[in-house]
């Protein structure tokens, strides 16, 4: 008898939970509203889904159509350096590349993050450690060259990767402010030039 009432009790509950689905994400947009505060230059923006990114997180992914008008929305974010000078110094951008860490309400200064791109990629010919989320960029330069096209392709990516593909899981480097045109110029140079590690055994 225990069984069935438990059996009915979960019948009429389930499906009065799914239909509170809506309220359950509001309340906890709400609490989550209540339980963070801006501190240092932890700003309480970063909580927020942008219209976007809500987008790309629900069950289904945005139409093809959809997509298209995203990227053409972000591509509109991307700031090319204003001296037209694309390529810093590789030995710095390798620092940055491996540098994972930044952003937090102790960092005095919002322009000393790292840029974590091992974290996803694969990268130079002597780091052994490197997330896959991301494709290898292991002699990036080398298999694509020096042409303007592939410079401003770069830039553009890794100033704002959503430019390219509307749900990537790349962060908005340069768009969100987490790095500054000199740090995605020397990443750029990592990238790019002939002498980094990433494209010299
Ligand atoms: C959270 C994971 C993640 C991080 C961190 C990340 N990337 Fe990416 N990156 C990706 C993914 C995934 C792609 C594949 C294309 C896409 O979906 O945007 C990509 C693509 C790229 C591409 C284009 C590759 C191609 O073949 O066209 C470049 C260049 C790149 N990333 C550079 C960087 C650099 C430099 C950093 C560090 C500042 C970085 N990425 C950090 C996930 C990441």
């Amino acid at each position: 008898m225990k069984k069935i009432s438990l059996i009915v009790g979960l019948l009429v509950a389930m499906p009065a939970a799914w239909a509170q689905g809506e309220d359950t994400y509001a309340d906890f947009k709400a609490m989550m509203d209540r339980s963070f505060k801006t501190t240092g230059i932890a700003s309480k923006h970063r909580i927020y889904q942008l219209d976007f990114q809500k987008a790309c997180s629900s069950e289904k992914l945005p139409s093809k159509k959809e997509m298209a008008r995203i990227e053409a929305e972000q591509m509109k974010t991307i700031r090319y350096p204003a001296d037209g000078k694309y390529l810093g110094d590789w030995k710095e951008g390798e620092k940055i590349a491996v540098n994972g860490r930044g952003l937090t309400w102790t960092d005095k200064t919002p322009y000393n993050n790292g840029g974590g791109c091992y974290n996803c990629h694969q990268m130079s010919h002597h780091e052994i450690s490197y997330g896959t989320i991301g494709p290898s960029l292991l002699e990036y330069g080398k298999l694509r060259g020096n042409g303007e096209e592939v410079v401003k392709y770069t830039w553009g990516k890794i100033y704002n990767a959503k430019a390219f593909n509307a749900c990537s899981h790349m962060p908005r480097n340069g768009d969100a402010e987490i790095l500054t045109e000199k740090q995605i110029k020397d990443l750029m140079a990592f990238l790019l030039d002939p002498a980094s590690p990433v494209n010299k055994k």
